[in-house]
């Protein structure tokens, strides 16, 4: 039934965009829906369905609150104790990042009202408990940041009250699961059993904020300080990696190339370049995509001049080269030792926080990571999740941390992505659940994987970071 609610609350988003997209009968909602309309909207979470949908991409990746999901965070045999709760996040959405050039951009208000949809019951508290927010709470320079989105019109970046509620429910998920079921933190937590970090923009801080209050609704502000990362890697101190930068430059290149082989993609370009009347270059170079993407997921047509509009055609054929591009990307496995490289220290970071905890130190037993699609994708990616879909408006990827009481040596993680159990498809736990019964993977696995696989598995004779990094000839 998990998959049934999935299933509907997919169907939702669906029928909400059909105005726009056509993507399926508006009248299939009624009795049901067909088998036939089922098999497509279906998906494998993890895997890719055969015939991949741009439209229905872009819908996953908007993420648009609709019914209160179901998920697999929290599920364990009874005699296994929760230890800890290691969460990423990606920001919530957000207004462009670029701005299609020539082109008034999309009116969206960011301001966070009561009735305007999508709406969660504690976001009129949320934004009052924001208002006597204290700047004592976090790290230099996010004091300076807004706690919460506030411009009529959005400022480029700003999260916007979809990315809020978006947070807000997410953190009352983990609420449900980990507070009122599994007992995580005591009533009178304390602040140091709450890690928190986040980068230095106003949209991750205030996601960071929206999870926690739908967590910890009320929280005492002199509990909490948030951290800041200057780096979307969150590899602070250790950031220094030439072999991961020569990784990303190969990637980037391969990106460049499969870009020039894409006729079409180029074709489109230049039809949308003559549509705002600027050079194909400038045009390519404004990003279009995450402006168009901001459109569809709100709901507010494409931009048009006295030459023409943008539109759908033009979105398709960007958003299926996005697809395809990603597809290579995993087969060539260039972003693969980025991501080794580039997700080791927040790995490794994680590991120390769970080896504390399994030696019973009652700190740190929530850690949260307020982060961007360019930190999630090289973790998942590093983890051997690479079917796993690009990460979302308000992706979570979260490790649990549990002890067996039968077995109180023995400590097990689980890994979920966007509620989905994703253990058994990580690299370091494929096939552990064909030789075990067990529903988790021994915390060694993680460990070992951290400490060593992770540079065995990039092919040269490295079993750590500094070696990793500093290899000649690569
Ligand atoms: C989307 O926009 C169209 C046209 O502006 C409107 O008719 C439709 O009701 C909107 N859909 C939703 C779900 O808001
Ligand atoms: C890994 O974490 C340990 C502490 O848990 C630390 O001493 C070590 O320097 C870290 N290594 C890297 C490469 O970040």
């Amino acid at each position: 039934s998990n998959l049934k609610h999935l299933f509907m609350c997919l169907l939702a988003i669906s029928i909400y965009f059909s105005a726009i997209v056509h993507l399926i009968p508006v009248s299939t909602a009624k009795n049901g829906v067909s088998s036939k309309s089922r098999k497509r909207i279906m998906p494998d979470p993890v895997t890719e369905p055969p015939v991949t949908d741009p439209v229905y991409e872009a819908l996953l990746y908007c993420n648009i609150p609709s019914v209160a999901e179901r998920s697999m965070e929290g599920h364990a045999p009874h005699h296994f104790k929760l230890v800890s709760v290691h969460v990423f996040i990606r920001h919530g959405d957000r207004y462009p990042l670029y701005v299609i050039p020539k082109t008034k951009r999309p009116e969206i208000d960011c301001t966070l009202v009561a009735n305007r949809k999508p709406y969660h019951p504690k976001l009129e508290a949320f934004v009052s408990h924001m208002s006597k927010g204290s700047g004592a709470s976090f790290e230099s320079p996010l004091n300076s940041l807004p706690l919460y989105p506030n411009h009529p019109l959005c400022e480029m970046g700003e999260l916007t009250q979809t990315g809020v509620v978006q947070h807000l429910q997410n953190g009352q998920l983990l609420r449900d699961i980990y507070l009122k079921k599994h007992k995580l933190l005591p009533n009178d937590w304390s602040a140091d059993q709450l890690y928190l970090e986040t980068t230095g923009k106003s949209r991750t801080l205030q996601s960071g904020l929206a999870l926690l209050y739908g967590f910890l609704p009320d929280f005492d502000w002199k509990k909490i300080y948030f951290r800041h990362q200057p780096s979307a890697l969150f590899c602070s101190g250790t950031c220094y990696c030439p072999v991961r930068n020569q990784y990303l430059e190969k990637e980037q290149r391969r990106q460049y190339l499969l870009r020039l082989k894409n006729s079409q993609l180029e074709k489109t370009y230049g039809e949308m370049a003559k549509i705002v009347d600027v050079p194909t270059k400038q045009l390519r170079a404004a990003n279009p995509i995450d402006s168009m993407l901001c459109h569809l997921c709100h709901n507010v047509s494409f931009p048009c001049t006295r030459n023409g509009c943008v539109d759908m055609e033009h979105f398709k054929v960007i958003k299926t080269h996005q697809i395809e591009d990603e597809r290579e990307r995993r087969e060539k496995k260039l972003y693969l030792g980025y991501s080794l490289l580039g997700a080791h220290p927040i790995l490794n970071q994680t590991i120390g926080r769970m080896q504390r905890a399994t030696e019973g130190r009652k700190e740190e037993l929530f850690a949260l990571y307020s982060a961007h699609d360019v930190t999630l994708s090289p973790v998942l990616s590093a983890l051997g999740l690479s079917e796993a879909r690009f990460p979302r408006f308000a992706a979570r990827l979260i490790f649990e941390l549990w002890q067996d009481r039968e077995k109180p040596n023995e400590h097990s993680v689980r890994i979920l992505y966007n509620g989905v159990d994703v253990t058994f498809h990580t690299s370091f736990c494929q096939d552990h659940h064909k030789r075990s019964p067990k529903p988790m993977c021994p915390l060694e696995n993680l460990v070992r994987f951290v400490k060593r696989d992770m540079f065995v598995a990039l092919g040269g004779s490295s079993t750590n970071y500094y070696d990793a990094c500093h290899r000649e000839g690569f």
